[in-house]
């Protein structure tokens, strides 16, 4: 068996693959981040750690441990882990969906404009890399220790194996890294205050970054010495999990964040558009994404301030009689398209009569909507295969897939064990990394649990919504603090 760890924002995920790539089981241990100030989201890479620890004795507690022959990496991409000399953590990580770099955002495309194509992507807030000007500018004496900077998944495999590694696809979040080359960029790097010297070597997915240290294994009551392979950022981890690793697979991700990921075999840099042209983590392979800061997560957000569980809001909103208002999902800003790390949530259109079965119907449409946007972005860029495959916690509702297929015109289909996704993508990584199994190998689809075909009649309905969504962000941009 093969475990794969995926360090999400709310949980840390475990998951075991049989030698045929198939999810054995997979068990989860929940995680909170800090919000110090509005628009800032941190995480210590200690919560990473212990809830790893969880995760990995409830799996194995189900398991014979001397059965695992490797492990992989997966996790949340673009967070900030920096370090002293003796590799002591400096501070919090600044994590992916973190917009305090706003400001040194727009100076590095002000006085930068080419250098978002080699980047692949504009510089965003919660990117890696413009978080640096930040703490050089706010927090000068952490700034001045920083020796080594690394991704979430890598600190942990730091602590795992002992080597300081990243791999393509999460090095490719940095903005340091030359997507065409799959090596760090000196411009990106001068340009944001980094020292190249402070980033890890950069490998595949599948290359085997070191070896399980013995204080490790007995942490996690694993046996030592297994190897521990590189890894993926959670997207491109994600990808594997659903054989995206060719031209032809497409899916969307509806987790706490949210992707409409397309591999393809050029490098096609669309910043303009608000995509990611991002390296893959296998060979010769990078992907164009649409990166969305809140994908599900609107879900979980309306079913706390509502104080009722998602499925009982779920089944409200299909039975609610009252009109729909209109909502904007942008919790914590938004990445793709908008590059707009201020603008706020809304609901429009309250009246007497709306209750929380409308304000959730509200919810699950703009879920969707953000997924259009998604679409017509990646469509400039790429063609759009169908089915569209689908992973990710959001998943779960039927209800959700069908509205995402009607706004989009788009045909879903969801595979057995949607929700679990980049671990699983992780734990077959560490298969090809042992030599159980081969690249060609990572190309498995999932079996397909059931499709969402768009319903016509309802595409009209959406589209009509749809313009009155995008005019409701444009309203409100001026309204932004
Ligand atoms: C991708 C992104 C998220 C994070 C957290 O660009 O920001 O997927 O990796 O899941």
């Amino acid at each position: 068996m093969f475990l794969g760890i995926d360090i999400g924002t709310s949980a840390v995920k475990a998951s075991l693959v049989g030698s045929d790539l198939q999810l054995v089981d997979s068990a989860d241990a929940a995680m909170r981040s800090s919000h110090p100030q509005s628009g800032w989201s941190e995480q210590h890479p200690d919560l990473w750690r212990n809830a790893t620890i969880t995760a990995v004795q409830a799996l194995m507690s189900r398991h014979d441990a001397a059965r695992v022959r490797a492990i992989g990496l997966s996790g949340q991409m673009h967070g900030a882990v920096l370090m002293d000399a003796t590799h002591q953590v400096l501070r919090p990580a600044i994590l992916w969906n973190d917009g305090r770099a706003a400001v040194e955002c727009d100076a590095l495309q002000r006085d930068h404009p080419d250098l978002a194509h080699v980047a692949g992507v504009r510089p965003m807030p919660g990117l890696t890399g413009p978080k640096l000007p930040w703490l050089a500018r706010h927090e000068p004496e952490i700034y001045g220790r920083i020796a080594h900077i690394c991704l979430p998944k890598d600190h942990l495999g730091h602590w795992l194996h002992g080597a300081l590694v990243t791999d393509a696809s999460d090095a490719a979040g940095t903005w340091w890294l030359d997507q065409k080359s799959h090596g760090w960029s000196p411009a990106l790097c001068a340009a944001t205050q980094t020292n190249p010297d402070w980033l890890p070597p950069v490998l595949h997915g599948t290359d085997i970054a070191g070896h399980l240290r013995p204080e490790a294994a007995e942490a996690l009551g694993l046996p030592a010495g297994i190897p521990v392979s590189a890894g993926a950022g959670d997207a491109a981890a994600g990808a594997v999990s659903l054989g995206a690793v060719a031209d032809g697979t497409a899916f969307i991700s509806l987790g706490t964040s949210g992707q409409f990921f397309v591999p393809t075999t050029r490098c096609r840099a669309a910043p303009e558009v608000g995509l990611h042209s991002f390296a893959h983590t296998l060979p010769d392979l990078w992907f164009q994404m649409a990166a969305m800061l809140n994908g599900a997560r609107p879900l979980s957000w309306f079913s706390d301030v509502a104080n009722r569980p998602i499925p009982e809001l779920l089944a409200m909103a299909a039975d609610a009689p009252g009109a729909t208002p209109l909502f904007l999902p942008y919790l914590t800003g938004e990445r793709s398209p908008h590059g707009d790390a201020a603008i706020r949530g809304a609901f429009y259109g309250l009246e007497n009569d709306t209750g929380p079965g409308e304000m959730m119907r509200a919810v699950i449409q703009a879920i969707a909507y953000s997924l259009c946007d998604a679409a017509d972005s990646v469509r400039q860029t790429a063609a759009i295969p169908e089915p569209l495959l689908t992973i990710g916690g959001g998943t779960r509702s039927d209800m959700l897939l069908q509205t995402i297929a009607d706004a989009t015109g788009l045909t879903l289909a969801r595979g057995k064990g949607a929700d679990v996704g980049p671990a699983v993508g992780a734990a077959r990584m560490a298969a090809v990394a042992c030599g159980a199994a081969s690249v060609t190998d990572l190309a498995q689809r999932p079996e397909i649990d059931r499709e969402f075909t768009p319903d016509p009649e309802r595409r009209s309905y959406h589209d009509e919504r749809l313009t009155r969504y995008r005019a409701l962000y444009e309203a409100l941009k001026p309204m932004r603090t």
